[in-house]
């Protein structure tokens, strides 16, 4: 039995060097070292061995085994390095080709231009607020003081969607919600869309506003002229702006801010009509009227507010001079905002 051992030994080494596959180690390692394999056969002959015989022969039988199974290890280390280094040749990248382009988009500039207002007053501590755009009436108008006799309630401005549904015509209405909400003193703005029924080269029936709205105890016409000099600055850089009064229902006193033309500088010519003034945004102390509409005591608090159209802002940004351009989504047109 000792020769056939060794015999077993010698032929297994043998088959072990000539293997030149990771297939053929494993059927070696199955022939031998398997559960119906020579060294399952040998130690069950061990029973035709007396018990003096058998210690002997089963340490030898171990160290056998475990010389194979060493010898099994390591060719298959070897065959697998091998077989790994042939796959990382034939799988050579050629890091010098050139890439595959990665087309991405852009932001619309509207959008872009939005991002960048809020970012401007986000950091003058304003907080950023939303309305529904399709709105009551008693939040578009009645609470902004806008009187049923008012012409912008008027069937060819508004869109009704019901007799006291409107899609709203301003982000004013977001003023009288953020008033029932909060607790004076607040700042904030609000930006989104409007819809109005008209369209001409400066008129589109969807258009985008900001509207800004501070309350509390002393907010004065003083503190309203000194943000928003401040906020037109980091828009349009260093600049004059002159405040002509106006009218608004929600807001008295009321007035109508201009910035010197970004064009001619206030020399004059065609964008600004020879004035030498761009007219960018409405703004006022809130009426008192609009305060108690919101729930505010208008003795103890005051504030100011303003609106502003996003589409001009951008025109004058980028030197845009047709609305319709921000609507039609020509791509030759976005992609020089990217
Ligand atoms: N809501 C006005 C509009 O749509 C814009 C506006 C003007 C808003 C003056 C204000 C303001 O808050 O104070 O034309």
């Amino acid at each position: 039995m000792k020769e056939k051992l060794s015999a077993l030994k010698d032929e297994a080494n043998l088959n072990i060097q000539k293997a030149a596959t990771l297939q053929e180690i494993d059927e070696i390692r199955v022939k031998y070292l398997g559960k119906k394999g020579e060294f399952t056969e040998i130690s069950k002959s061990m029973r035709n061995l007396s018990p003096e015989e058998r210690p002997l022969f089963g340490q030898l039988v171990n160290e056998t085994k475990t010389f194979i199974t060493n010898l099994i290890d390591e060719k298959n280390l070897v065959l697998k390095n091998e077989a790994k280094k042939e796959q990382l040749m034939s799988e050579v990248l050629d890091i010098s080709l050139p890439g595959r382009d990665v087309s991405t988009g852009g932001l619309h500039p509207i959008t872009e231009t939005m991002n960048f207002l809020k970012g401007i007053f986000t950091d003058m501590g304003f907080d950023i607020a939303e309305g529904p755009e399709v709105e009551f009436t008693s939040y578009n108008f009645d609470a902004l003081n806008i009187p049923e006799t008012h012409p912008s309630r008027d069937l060819q401005d508004t869109f009704y969607m019901s007799e006291n549904v409107v899609l709203r015509t301003h982000t004013s209405p977001v003023q009288a919600r953020y008033m029932e909400k909060n607790q004076p003193p607040f700042r904030m703005v609000c930006p989104g869309k409007v819809y109005r029924n008209d369209y001409d080269i400066s008129h589109t029936p969807m258009f985008h506003q900001m509207e800004g709205l501070m309350v509390g105890p002393d907010v004065s016409f003083a503190n309203l002229k000194a943000m928003l000099e401040q906020f037109v600055t980091k828009v349009f850089g260093e600049t004059k702006v002159r405040f002509r009064p106006h009218f608004f229902p929600f807001t008295e006193p009321s007035a109508e801010m201009d910035v010197q033309c970004v064009i001619c500088k206030g020399e004059g010519c065609r964008l600004c009509k020879h004035s030498g003034w761009l007219e960018i945004m409405g703004c006022g102390m809130v009426d008192p009227a609009v305060l108690e509409a919101g729930g505010l005591n208008s003795d103890e608090v005051s504030g100011f507010a303003f609106g502003m159209g996003i589409e001009r802002i951008t025109m004058l940004r980028y030197g845009i001079d047709d609305l319709r351009a921000f609507f039609e989504n020509d791509v030759r047109f976005l992609k020089q905002f990217k």
